[in-house]
């Protein structure tokens, strides 16, 4: 069975990326996927460094990418960018893991620009061999669209539904 993990890059107990993220991620499951959520604001993940082999969940959060077929990704939109707690686990992260993946790419920002910090994901994704696919989900004004563990704007829940269809797509079709 094609295996999808979302990856959310938020600390926040209501986190709205989250929330997007499971909801990209029932879609995947209702394409056919086995799915499963790495919430980055509750496993133990200290800040990498490069002279340890591995530090807290690392090994087990890795083997759980390396093992998926599919991975979406998300963050909130820290200063133009993805967040620290994003950006730390991929440092963990490399092409051993993402070699193969379809990844799908999500952000969500508090007022109206989310481009760049999609840029700086699929940058960096496709420095790990990571195959982003090419639809992908920006949502503004965040907390006034995702309320409640659901999408109020029906746009925007039809385009994060169809991030998780499209990730499953395409993991099929790289699954060796
Ligand atoms: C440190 C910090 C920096 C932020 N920088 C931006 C920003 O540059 N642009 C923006 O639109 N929103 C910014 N925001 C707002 C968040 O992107 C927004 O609230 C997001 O939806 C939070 O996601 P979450 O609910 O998953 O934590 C920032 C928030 C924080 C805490």
């Amino acid at each position: 069975m094609t295996r999808v993990v979302a990856i959310s890059g938020s600390r926040r107990t209501e986190s709205t990326t989250r929330t997007a993220l499971r909801v990209a991620l029932d879609a995947a499951a209702d394409a056919g996927a086995e799915t499963a959520l790495i919430d980055l604001g509750t496993v133990d993940l200290p800040l990498y460094h490069p002279d340890e082999d591995e530090q807290g969940d690392s090994e087990r959060l890795r083997r759980r990418v390396r093992e998926a077929d599919g991975v979406l990704a998300g963050t909130p939109v820290y200063r133009g960018s993805y967040s620290s707690t994003f950006k730390n686990f991929h440092d963990f992260c490399g092409s051993e893991e993402y070699e193969y993946t379809a990844v799908g790419l999500l952000a969500t920002a508090g007022g109206g620009s989310y481009g760049g910090t999609l840029e700086h994901l699929r940058s960096t994704f496709r420095n790990v061999h990571a195959w982003t696919v090419p639809h992908e989900v920006g949502i503004r004004n965040a907390s006034s669209v995702v309320d409640d563990g659901r999408i109020t704007d029906d746009d925007i829940r039809q385009r994060t539904e169809r991030l998780g269809r499209v990730v499953v797509e395409h993991a099929e079709r790289l699954r060796r």
